[in-house]
C-alpha cells in the first residue's frame, strides 16, 4: 500500500537512475511531505543514497549517471534545464556521513555559503554564523572559538557544524545521509534532538541503516529494496503492520 502524500515538497515521479547499464532505483513514485521527517530505510546497497542523492542532483556529479522521470521540487522538474542548480542547491541542502568540514575556521565554514551567494556585510555574515550555530545547538559549545579550526571539533560537533552550514543559506529541505553513523551513541542522540527540533522549520529526509532511529525520528518511512521502493506510509503504521512481507522481513531482522 502506497499512500498518497497530502502536501509534499518534493515529489519523486516514475524515477529511475542507473550507473551505466547497472540500475540503481527503478520506477519511484513517492512525496515528502513538508515539516515531516521521512526516513529511508532498507538493507546495504539497496539504493537509499542514489535516491537522496538525485533530489539534489548531486548524482550528476557521477559522469556514468543517468536519470528517466521526474523529480518536483515546487512543481518545477529539478532536472529541466531551466532550473538554476545555485539556487535550488541553497533550497535543498545535503548533510553526509562522515562529517566534512572545510579547512577552516569555524566561522568561515558557516559564512563560507551566505558569501557564496552574495551576503557581504561583516554584521550580517556575524549574525548568520551565530543564529546557525545556535539552531544547530552548536553555539554554547564553540562562540568562544569562532576563530578556531573547525577540524578541532569532535566528530559530533562536526557534524552539527556541517548542519548549521547547510542552515546559513536559509533552506527549505534538509537531506541527510545516515548522519550518525560514524558517530558514539551521545553525539547520536544529539543530532537526533536537533533534527527533531529542526522539522518544525524545514523538510527533512533521512537515510538510516538504524531502523531503531528511524522509529524514534520519522513520521513516515520509505522501505527500499533492491531499487524498488517496496512500501511508503506512516512510520508507526507501517512498523504496527507492514503491508508487504520484503518489509516484514526487514523490520524483524531476517534481512539487513
Ligand atoms: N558510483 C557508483 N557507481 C556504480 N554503481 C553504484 C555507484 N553508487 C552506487 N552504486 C550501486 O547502486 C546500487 C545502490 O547503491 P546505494 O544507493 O549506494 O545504496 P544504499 O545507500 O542503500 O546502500 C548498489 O548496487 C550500488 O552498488
Ligand atoms: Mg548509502
Amino acid at each position: 500500500m502506497v499512500e498518497t502524500t497530502k502536501e509534499p515538497v518534493i515529489q519523486v515521479k516514475d524515477f529511475s537512475g542507473f550507473y551505466g547499464e547497472k540500475v540503481g532505483v527503478k520506477d519511484i513514485t513517492v512525496g515528502f511531505e513538508k515539516n515531516k521527517i521521512t526516513a529511508i530505510i532498507g538493507p546495504s546497497g539497496c539504493g537509499k543514497s542514489t535516491l537522496l542523492r538525485s533530489i539534489n542532483r548531486m548524482n550528476d556529479e557521477i559522469p556514468i549517471y543517468k536519470t528517466q522521470g521526474k523529480i518536483l521540487f515546487e512543481g518545477q522538474n529539478v532536472y529541466s534545464k531551466e532550473i538554476n542548480l545555485t539556487h535550488f542547491r541553497k533550497k535543498v541542502g545535503m548533510v553526509f556521513q562522515r562529517p566534512t568540514p572545510f579547512p577552516m575556521s569555524i566561522y568561515e565554514n558557516i559564512a563560507f555559503g551566505p558569501k557564496l551567494h552574495g551576503t557581504k556585510k561583516k554584521t550580517d555574515l556575524d549574525e548568520i554564523v551565530e543564529n546557525s550555530l545556535r539552531q544547530a545547538s552548536l553555539f554554547n559549545e564553540v562562540k568562544d572559538d569562532l576563530k578556531k579550526s573547525a577540524w578541532g571539533l569532535s566528530g559530533g560537533q562536526q557534524q552539527r557544524l556541517c548542519i548549521a552550514r547547510a542552515l546559513a543559506v536559509d533552506p527549505e529541505v534538509i537531506l541527510l545521509d545516515e548522519p550518525t553513523s560514524a558517530l558514539d551513541p551521545i553525539a547520536t542522540k544529539h543530532i537526533e534532538n536537533l533534527v527533531e527540533e529542526l522539522v518544525s522549520t524545514y523538510t527533512i529526509i533521512i537515510v538510516t541503516h538504524n531502523l531503531a532511529q528511524a522509529v524514534r525520528i520519522s513520521d513516515y518511512m520509505v522501505y527500499m529494496f533492491q531499487g524498488d521502493l517496496v512500501e511508503y506510509g506512516q512510520t508507526s503504521a507501517i512498523v504496527k503492520q507492514p503491508a508487504d512481507p520484503r518489509t516484514e522481513e526487514y523490520l524483524t531482522g531476517k534481512v539487513s
